[in-house]
């Protein structure tokens, strides 16, 4: 099998003539935390929602690991192993953090929203749903109400219940966005830490937790692909600094 565990081609989606991802090659090295970036507007959002079929490509391919995907419906390519958090807190507020991400766990196992299921089948759940919740720190939290915890252990929450679905690829959309820094920070090592053993997609618009945890960074612009590479190789790029001057021209500075 390739060391591509996702690879576009030629993936284009137009919206009534205007073209928001352009002829795009993206190629996904397994094991990898690899980072879209771009300025606002660049395609990102609109390159994870054909990803993960919420949009149907204009023209173009998805493979995943070398298996043409581009017709698969989103509970397939779920199913597979291709599992995105969303950039809005997907986790029911009104639930405990442990109800929380045993839920994540009955998706996975296929019986989705099964809210009628005994309490002690549900606690049959409890010592994965216990485990994940101490990958990401937050086992303290278990029977706290999710809405009542602090806005970064939220967003830790739904890497949790990312993770219940037992990704082979894990997409995130802006994972730390609306952080302070220790929030960033934690989230930031958290990636890192959930990297083991699977590919990472990230978009992301903090430059610092870009060039401290992703391998491998893609630019786009304008719905194009504008330059890829390392962070050195992307952050010293000509065209990318100009993409980002007048607009973000601060962010890739805020990196060193
Ligand atoms: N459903 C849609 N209909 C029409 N235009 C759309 C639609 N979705 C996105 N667009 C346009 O496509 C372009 C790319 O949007 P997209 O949300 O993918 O950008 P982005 O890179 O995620 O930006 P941001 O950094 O602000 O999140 C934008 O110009 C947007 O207005
Ligand atoms: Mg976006």
């Amino acid at each position: 099998m390739s060391g591509f565990i996702l690879e576009t081609k030629h993936l284009t989606k137009e919206f009534k003539g205007f073209t928001a991802v352009n002829d795009v090659n993206l190629k996904v090295q397994r094991g990898h935390i690899h980072a879209l970036i771009g300025p606002n507007g660049a395609g990102k959002t609109t390159c994870f929602n054909l990803l993960t079929k919420f949009l149907v490509p204009t023209s173009g391919q998805i493979l995943f690991n070398g298996k043409d995907i581009t017709a698969a419906k989103p509970a397939q390519i779920a199913r597979m192993g291709v599992i995105r958090s969303f950039q809005i807190s997907a986790v029911f507020p009104h639930l405990t953090v442990l109800q929380n991400v045993r839920i994540g766990l009955q998706r996975q196992l296929g019986n989705s929203f099964n809210f009628w299921q005994s309490e002690r089948s549900l606690n049959a759940l409890n010592d994965r749903a216990m485990q994940l919740l101490a990958d990401v720190d937050l086992s303290e939290f278990a029977d706290t109400i999710t809405v009542d915890m602090p806005y970064g252990r939220k967003r830790a929450l739904e890497i949790a219940t990312t993770l219940a679905m037992e990704p082979e690829l894990m997409l995130l959309d802006e994972p730390t966005q609306g952080m302070g820094h220790e929030d960033v920070h934690r989230v930031t090592e958290l990636i890192k830490k959930v990297s083991a053993g699977r590919t990472i997609l990230m978009v992301e618009h903090n430059m610092k937790v870009v060039s401290g945890i992703c391998d491998k960074i893609s630019v786009l612009q304008r719905g194009a692909m504008l330059a890829e590479g390392s962070y050195a190789e992307v952050s010293s790029n000509a065209q990318v600094m100009e993409a980002y001057m007048g607009t973000e021209a601060t962010v890739l500075e805020g990196a060193h």
